[in-house]
């Protein structure tokens, strides 16, 4: 079949073009990452969760919809029995151009070859500290050296792009951001740093461990020399270029505004749940749709398309405020 580009049908009152879903496969996760969770999680029940068949089929009704790009997030999404199988799936719908991955890495040494096969371009993997025994206390539950593998074999795979994701904590790794970027350098894939978002509610105040991006920013540039760079991948990182390299390294804010006006995305979460941005609570459950309209795709294209009305403008972050602003978590929601 050929590829035939899909018109926009997604836009919202502000005259953005969704073309972008994060759908959230699972909200349990192999590691606890301190930012993440608190050390003890309730995991949802299976039947409060999309099955993969009722994935593949909102995935499908979206890219009809004229969405382009589809990243898939968890929790950890790898950990879900028989993920492969709707990557498989959505790798081979007409009109996809971009299938992505984000990952902690712990499975990726067994699925990296198998995850290229069925189409996936690039993945993104956690990756907040070098040092095993820090690796291991920031994210509870974690094994560096499995995560390391994983990376390996997502290099011998050939995936398009790799980046590994970093979020600094003041008190736990604010000191590897420029051994990081070395390490992202010597394997020629990029990095990016993402400041620590108020999701969730976790075992620390954020607004002790809060290392802003232009901080991170200011102390890579004493090193290296660094070139602005235009390039986007559509999401709210911006880019420089670290000059006689591959790599790229990003920053992602989520406490500067900047990003909302070209706001391309809705994410989906593993309840079926349409987030229409990260930080409001504004939302639409698909699940009952599907659940109600085993046959009959209409109805939740018509909520799809009526979403569109509620999609806010921007968010709103407060690192100061007592309560998180929004109390799901990012294992929920997806990042
Ligand atoms: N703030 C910032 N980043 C977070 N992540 C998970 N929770 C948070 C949070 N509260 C990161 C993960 C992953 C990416 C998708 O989001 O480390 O790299
Ligand atoms: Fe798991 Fe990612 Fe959350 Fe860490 S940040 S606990 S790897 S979902």
């Amino acid at each position: 079949m050929s590829f035939l580009p899909q018109m926009p049908k997604l836009i919202d009152q502000f005259g953005r073009t969704v073309d972008y879903i994060r759908l959230s496969i699972t909200d349990r996760c192999d590691f606890r990452c301190t930012y993440c969770m608190g050390e003890d999680m309730q995991f949802l029940p299976r039947h409060e969760v999309l099955s993969l068949e009722e994935c593949a089929r909102l995935v499908k009704i979206f890219v009809n919809l004229g969405v382009s790009k589809v990243r898939i997030t968890g929790g950890e999404p790898l950990v879900r029995k028989n993920a492969l199988w709707l990557f498989e799936q959505i790798g081979q719908l007409n009109g996809l151009n971009t299938l992505v991955l984000t990952t902690n890495g712990s499975q990726l040494e067994k699925y990296a070859a198998k995850l290229k096969l069925a189409g996936v371009k690039r993945v993104n993997i956690s990756i907040d500290s070098l040092k095993p025994e820090r690796f291991k206390k920031i994210t509870r539950t974690g094994d560096l050296s499995q995560v390391l593998a994983g990376l390996r074999a997502s290099i011998h795979a050939g995936f398009e792009g790799i980046k590994i994701n970093t979020v600094l904590m003041r008190g736990s790794n604010e000191d590897e951001a420029t051994d990081l970027v070395e390490f992202a350098i010597n394997q020629k894939i990029d990095i990016s740093f993402i400041e620590e978002m108020p999701l969730g509610l976790v075992d620390h105040s954020r607004e002790n461990t809060f290392v802003s991006n232009t901080e991170t920013l200011k102390l890579l540039q004493s090193k290296y020399s660094l070139l602005p760079s235009t390039e986007t991948t559509g999401g709210p990182a911006r880019y420089w270029r670290v000059a006689d390299s591959h790599t790229k390294i990003g920053f992602i804010s989520p406490h500067s505004h900047n990003f909302c006006e070209s706001c391309n995305r809705v994410r989906i979460t593993c309840k079926g749940e349409l987030f229409l941005c990260l930080g409001q609570d504004d939302k639409i459950e698909l699940m009952p749709l599907l659940r109600q309209h085993p046959d009959d795709d209409a109805p939740i294209i018509e909520a799809i398309i009526n979403s569109m009305k509620i999609k806010p403008k921007g968010h709103d972050f407060d690192l100061k405020r007592a309560a998180p602003a929004v109390v799901r978590f990012m294992s929920h929601t997806g990042g």
